[in-house]
Formats: structure tokens, C-alpha cells, sequence
């Protein structure tokens, strides 16, 4: 493994809502985090988890078709995407989710591949494999500087 990626396993959803509130504490205003994986995978407890360390407890629909984004309002903003049914990156865009990626606040995507061309440069990606009914293994990609030291931390956070 290289400085830019981290395995993190998990053996249960407690275990992946530690992982996200362990990433919770190095974000910034303006990341962006992509994540994929198969349906129940745990992109959204992963994401739930992140939300509440944020110090967000409601979220409201904020997207005009339901559930595909979801806005968080705590100690900064959490915008979360779902674009499993996206037809393409200028629906998105369309939306009005070009903001969400350069805004003031985190924005986490599920099925991220699917606006692939509008990430920004240096996003973190975790990418989740299904290995067992509670098994899950995190692959962590930072594809930056800035996402880079994000996983140096969460690295550092687990004495690696
Ligand atoms: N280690 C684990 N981490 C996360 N979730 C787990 C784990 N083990 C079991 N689960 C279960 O897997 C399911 C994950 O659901 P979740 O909605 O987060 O998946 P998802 O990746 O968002 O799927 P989708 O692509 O359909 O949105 C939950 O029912 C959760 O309880
Ligand atoms: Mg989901």
C-alpha cells in the first residue's frame, strides 16, 4: 500500500459509522468524497455517520426528484448525492450540483462514477467491497494533496 490509499475493514455498520466519524473530523468546506460499492454496500450509513459528526441532525430533501440529494445543516453544511438514477453528469448539473461540489460545505456522492467528469481533481474515494453479510472492506483513494493528507490521517487514527 502507498501513501495515497488506506484499506480500513469493517465487520459490522458500527464499524463503518466509526469510519465516518473518524473522516468526519478532517474534512473542510468544499471536499468532495466519492463513494461506490454495490447496492447495501453501506454508502448511506457511511454517509449518515459523517452527517451527524458534522453536527447535523435533520436533513431536508433539497433535490425536485426525491431522495437524490439531501442537504444537512450543521457545524458546516453536508450535501449528500445520491446518483444511482442520474442519466448523465448534465442532469446533475441541470440540478444545480455543480454548486454542491465547489460549495461551502462536504459533498458525498454515491454511485460517484456516474458524475465521474465533474469531480473535482483532488477528491477522496472509498470505494466498498461486499465480502460477507456484515463484512465490508474500505478501500480509501486520496487523488490529491489535499485528500491525500485526509487519509494520512484517518491512517495515523488507526496507529498505521
Ligand atoms: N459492515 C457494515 N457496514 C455497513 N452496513 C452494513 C454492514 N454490515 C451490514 N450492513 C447493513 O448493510 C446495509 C447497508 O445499507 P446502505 O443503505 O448503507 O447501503 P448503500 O451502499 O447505501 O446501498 P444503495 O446503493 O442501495 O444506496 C444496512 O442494512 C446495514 O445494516
Ligand atoms: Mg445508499
Amino acid at each position: 500500500m502507498d501513501s495515497m490509499s488506506l484499506i480500513v475493514e469493517s465487520h459490522s455498520e458500527d464499524d463503518t459509522r466509526s469510519l465516518g466519524r473518524d473522516l468526519a473530523r478532517h474534512l473542510r468546506p468544499g471536499d468532495v468524497i466519492a463513494l461506490q460499492g454495490p447496492l447495501g454496500a453501506g454508502k448511506t450509513r457511511f454517509v449518515q455517520a459523517v452527517a451527524a459528526a458534522c453536527g447535523c441532525d435533520r436533513s431536508f430533501v433539497v433535490s425536485p426528484t426525491f431522495t437524490l440529494i439531501h442537504e444537512y445543516d450543521g457545524r458546516i453544511p453536508v450535501y449528500h448525492v445520491d446518483a444511482y438514477r442520474l442519466k448523465s453528469p448534465e442532469e446533475f448539473l441541470d440540478m444545480g450540483g455543480g454548486e454542491l461540489l465547489e460549495g461551502d460545505g462536504v459533498c458525498l456522492v454515491e454511485w460517484a462514477d456516474r458524475i465521474a467528469p465533474l469531480l473535482p481533481r483532488d477528491h477522496l474515494r472509498i470505494d466498498m467491497e461486499v465480502l460477507g453479510p456484515e463484512w465490508r472492506r474500505c478501500l480509501l483513494y486520496g487523488s490529491g494533496p489535499h485528500s491525500q493528507q485526509i487519509v494520512g490521517q484517518l491512517a495515523a487514527d488507526r496507529g498505521l
